[in-house]
């Protein structure tokens, strides 16, 4: 099992290259792997190896650095380096369309490292860059911990948490929305069990949730999908807690696909559907749910697993990567700031 530090090191700058946990060999191999191009890191980014909107937020955070030092090695005068930051960020941001925190990281190390870009030498730019990559990464960390102090609140001394997808550590910074709650909780003292959907296609839930519940010895079953509905039924969960990629004004909220219709299947038997996720995961530019673009991905991860085909030869598959809960149906948010209840978007825009 895994004998790496906690809150996890997903993301990393080192010797001048970014080195992620390589997510798409867990829970098999636990490996690294290092990024010395942003070319590397957005076919990192585009594979899964960095996935979960705050990760991949603080994965792109350091791909400017990387783009930066990369064009002083090659001998680029600022200008220069300057223009290829330009196209470098516009390449990072159409890695992953949903994930609004990849954009909100790459305008902030931009937008507060420009009056420094437009006069100082290559070298404090680059020491500028990395500055805000790390304050991305150490912030996104401090707000999981606050966010996981006020969720928890919401959680009994003992239960069950259904969760899907995986908003743990490897998502984010190194400790978790979603199952940042539930670290929270057990750090207060409460016995919280974890049941985690498989997540089809790329089992993010049945790899990695399991994976890094285990390792902190926080119980855990999985489940499939499709079992989720007797679950509930049974009675054997207390509250639902997912993540989300982007949030509109009016409390829509996209996430990973089939977080909407466990929302739906939430409320047909009264357990409370919470989603847990930091500011920057709110977007002010999308006022509902059909504002938010939804990623389409390769058929392929469908239609076969690790290159072993499961569906005839000939036969296509639909796989939008998100899906969108109506704020009717989440019945509140946690957030760093506290908990959101309805009604929304009085209580986002005052969070
Ligand atoms: O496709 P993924 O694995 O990046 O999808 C991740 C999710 O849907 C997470 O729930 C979301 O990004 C929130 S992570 C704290």
């Amino acid at each position: 099992m895994s004998t790496l530090p906690f809150p996890f090191p997903v993301v990393r700058w080192d010797a001048g290259d970014v080195v992620l946990i390589d997510q798409t060999l867990l829970p098999g191999r636990l490996e690294f792997r290092r990024c010395h191009t942003v070319a590397q890191l957005c076919v990192a980014i585009g594979e899964l190896a960095v996935r979960g909107a705050p990760a991949i937020g603080v994965a792109a955070g350091y791909g400017l650095a990387l783009s930066w030092i990369r064009g002083m090695e090659e001998g680029l005068g600022s200008e220069e380096c300057e223009a290829q930051l330009g196209r470098d960020r516009r390449t990072l941001a159409a890695t992953r369309p949903t994930a609004v925190n990849l954009v909100w990281a790459l305008d902030r190390v931009l937008a507060r490292t420009e009056p420094l870009r437009a006069e100082a030498n290559c070298e404090q730019v680059l020491v500028a860059l990395l500055c805000e990559a790390d304050a991305v990464l150490d912030e996104d960390i401090a707000m999981c911990r606050a966010l996981g102090r006020a969720g928890q609140e919401l959680l009994p001394q003992q239960g069950t948490v259904l969760t899907h997808c995986n908003a743990g550590g490897l998502a984010t910074g190194g400790y978790g929305t979603a199952v940042g709650v539930i670290y929270a909780a057990r750090e207060a003292g409460k016995e919280i069990a974890v049941f985690a959907d498989e997540t089809r296609p790329q089992l993010q839930g049945a790899r990695l949730t399991a994976w890094e519940l285990l390792s902190q010895g926080v119980p855990v079953t999985v489940l499939c999908e499709g079992a989720a509905a007797s679950a509930l039924r049974q009675g054997l969960i207390d509250a639902v807690i997912t993540g989300a990629d982007r949030i509109a004004v009016n409390g829509d909220a996209a996430n990973k696909i089939g977080t909407y219709p466990l929302a739906v299947l939430a409320a047909r038997h009264a357990v409370p559907f919470y989603v847990a996720a930091p500011a920057s995961t709110f977007d002010p530019r999308a006022r509902t749910g059909g504002d938010i673009p939804i990623e389409m991905r390769d058929p392929q991860e469908v239609c076969s697993w690790r290159g072993v085909r499961s569906v005839p030869e000939g036969v296509d598959a639909w796989n939008p990567a998100f899906d969108v809960t109506p704020a009717d149906l989440v019945t509140a948010f946690i957030t760093e700031h506290g908990v959101l209840k309805p009604p929304f978007p009085t209580a986002l825009l005052e969070g």
